[in-house]
């Protein structure tokens, strides 16, 4: 839809009389079944009075959902919102961000038009708040360059998800909206019944910063950041490089699966450097792709799903003609903090998609989105979308001192987030010469276990003699309970659960003097795969540590 439009305010409330026609219109059209994205927003005056960028939110719609519970606060609510942005500012918006503060435990079930920022994928627990961002329209041009065309100048996301308490008379409205791009400011949202609105304008002191301009936004620092580069592009198909670099200094990852999901029905038909879990042509040959690419043989595709499992290969094929010969790959998924080994703390691989049409050009490129990647005792990483940066600049591979450039390049920016309670994968137990028990981890400490391997973490820890932790989880009841009844000691009668970490660490103190103390460190391996280059990290307060003698033994 297209309004050309002299003077500017004028030509808003002309638009505005003829959205809120076409607004009743379509709330009558709905025996049609037609859910027309290209229906304007409601009229909003306080657009005249913007320019920046106007952002809503409008609960549209609330239901009470199974189970219905007496007890108001624990009942459940399906809502539906719309969230809008819109660009009557004067400068294009690149890759917007917007924060919905909610407050109701919402969960968010899906996002047409966005894609979460703070959580891999729906449903999301929003309930302290989320951070979205457009998806496939992230950037926002002006009414200026685009002649007035809505469809370029403001995006709507229609969102849809569960919220708790409240009675059914209630618009529970988020605490606040507000965007979240670098340099603008957005003052408290006003309300008006079930709507929530606000109009952020650029800050006139970050200007000066941002003056730097590149085509695209500038790259992010986070403590896992990944690289889409796509290097070669043809009519159908591209070749890429995923570069992760790790970037935490504790941070680390063995056996990593990489994971995403193609948005425009794509597949990778070779991979160097890395190889996907599962092999099925099947995906493929019935499918689409499969009509498409009538001649291709699909037993050599590498992988044909929406969302690919991928893993690094063993080091024994990093000189492999075929799939090796990658720089900074093939080290079985490890990779490790800058400040161990900096040769080892990024990870790449390359892939050859095959695209769908109508993406048949050699400009149409797409990279997979909700990224998510995972190990075996690593920390638990969030990543956010894919944003477009400037493209990567290489060595030129002729040795000579030119650089060249990527086609196209998009950053994942991965964070490490606190994980939940009993999902942890190490845990640490203490002991020491003055006490003849240890105090084990945390996570096992808690004791009421139940049939279902449910942990009550406010039940009293069961003391574990010190010998016990040598043994696997398994084992440890039969000598506790022993240990128990010699020591005169109650045992629970529901006895802890085990807490299956992959490693455990032992802390024990085993001396203390006037002039210091020492403790001993063991770290176990409990799984039947190593650990490269172990590290550990310890916090410690008030006090000067000298290690003597690093006595280990090193084949975790
Ligand atoms: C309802 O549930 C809330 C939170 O779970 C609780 O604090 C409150 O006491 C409950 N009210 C009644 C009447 O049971
Ligand atoms: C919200 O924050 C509170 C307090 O920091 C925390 O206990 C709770 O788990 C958080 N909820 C979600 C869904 O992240
Ligand atoms: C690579 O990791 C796998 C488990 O993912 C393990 O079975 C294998 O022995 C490892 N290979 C090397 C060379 O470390
Ligand atoms: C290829 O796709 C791009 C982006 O979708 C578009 O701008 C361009 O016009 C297309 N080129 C051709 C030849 O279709
Ligand atoms: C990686 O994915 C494979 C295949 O789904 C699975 O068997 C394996 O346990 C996963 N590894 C990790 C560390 O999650
Ligand atoms: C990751 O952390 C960095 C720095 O702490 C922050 O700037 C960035 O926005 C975070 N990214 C995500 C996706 O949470
Ligand atoms: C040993 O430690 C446990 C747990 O902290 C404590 O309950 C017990 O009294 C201690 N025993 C001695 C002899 O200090
Ligand atoms: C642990 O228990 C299993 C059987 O449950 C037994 O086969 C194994 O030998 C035990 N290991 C140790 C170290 O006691």
């Amino acid at each position: 839809m297209k309004f050309l439009k002299g003077a500017k305010t004028s030509s808003y409330k002309t638009l505005f009389l003829i959205f809120s026609l076409l607004f009743v219109l379509s709330g009558f059209d709905i025996c049609h079944g037609q859910d027309d994205d290209a229906t304007p927003p409601p009229p909003m005056p306080e657009l005249d009075n913007c320019d920046g960028i106007f952002v809503t939110y409008t609960l549209t719609g609330r239901e009470k959902e199974y189970p219905h519970v007496k007890n108001m606060s624990k009942q459940a609510w399906a809502f539906k919102a719309e969230a809008s942005l819109m660009n009557v500012g004067d400068e294009e918006l690149k890759d917007w961000k917007m924060y919905i503060g909610f407050q109701h435990r919402e969960i968010l079930v899906s996002a047409e038009g966005a894609v979460p920022v703070d959580s891999d994928d729906f449903p999301a627990e929003v309930g302290n708040g989320t951070t979205i961002a457009g998806n496939p329209m992230t950037d926002l041009k002006t009414a200026i360059e685009t002649a007035g065309d809505y469809n370029q100048m403001a995006v709507r996301v229609k969102m849809s998800g569960t919220q708790f308490g409240l009675g059914a008379g209630a618009t529970p409205l988020p605490k606040t909206i507000k965007l979240m791009n670098d340099g603008f400011k957005c003052p408290q949202p006003s309300r008006k019944g079930s709507r929530m609105f606000v109009c952020c304008k650029k800050d006139p002191k970050v200007k000066a910063k941002l003056k730097k301009k590149t085509k695209f936004l500038p790259r992010r620092y986070g403590d896992l950041t990944i690289e889409y580069d796509v290097l070669q592009a043809f009519q159908t198909s591209y070749y890429a490089q995923v570069t992760m670099d790790n970037n935490h200094p504790l941070g680390r990852l063995d056996h990593w699966n990489l994971t995403w999901e193609w948005q425009k029905g794509e597949f990778i038909n070779a991979l160097k450097g890395a190889y996907a879990r599962i092999k099925d042509p099947s995906e493929c040959l019935y499918g689409p792709a499969g009509r498409y690419y009538g001649d291709l043989d699909f037993s050599t595709v590498a992988n044909c799903q929406k969302k690919p499992i991928i893993s690094d290969l063993p080091s024994e094929r990093a000189e492999d003609e075929k799939v090796g010969k990658v720089p900074w790959c093939c080290r079985n998924g490890t990779v490790l903090p800058p400040i161990m080994d900096k040769n080892k703390a990024r990870s790449t691989f390359q892939l050859q998609v095959f695209k769908m049409p109508p993406d048949d050009n050699r400009t149409a490129l797409t990279p997979p989105i909700k990224w998510h990647i995972d190990g075996v005792i690593n920390p638990k990483y969030t990543c956010g979308p894919p944003i477009r940066v400037d493209a990567t600049e290489f060595p030129d591979p002729s040795g000579l001192k030119a650089i060249s450039t990527a086609v196209a390049s998009w950053q994942i920016v991965c964070n490490i987030t606190k994980p939940k309670p009993r999902e942890n994968r190490c845990c640490v137990s203490f002991s020491a010469f003055y006490n003849e028990s240890a105090i084990p981890c945390n996570t096992c400490a808690c004791g009421g276990c139940d049939d279902t391997r449910k942990c009550n973490p406010n039940a009293s820890p069961l003391l574990l003699p010190p010998d016990a932790l040598l043994v696997p989880f398994e084992n440890r009841t039969l000598k506790a309970r022993a240990w128990a009844k010699l020591k005169h000691m109650r045992v629970p009668s529901k006895l802890p659960c085990g807490d299956h970490c992959p490693v455990s660490i032992n802390w024990h103190v085993s001396s203390d003097h006037k002039e210091g103390w020492t403790a001993r460190i063991t770290l176990f391996n409990w799984e039947n795969y190593g650990f490269d280059d172990w590290f550990a990290a310890e916090k410690l307060t008030e006090l000067v540590l000298r290690i003597q003698g690093c006595q280990v033994n090193n084949n975790l």
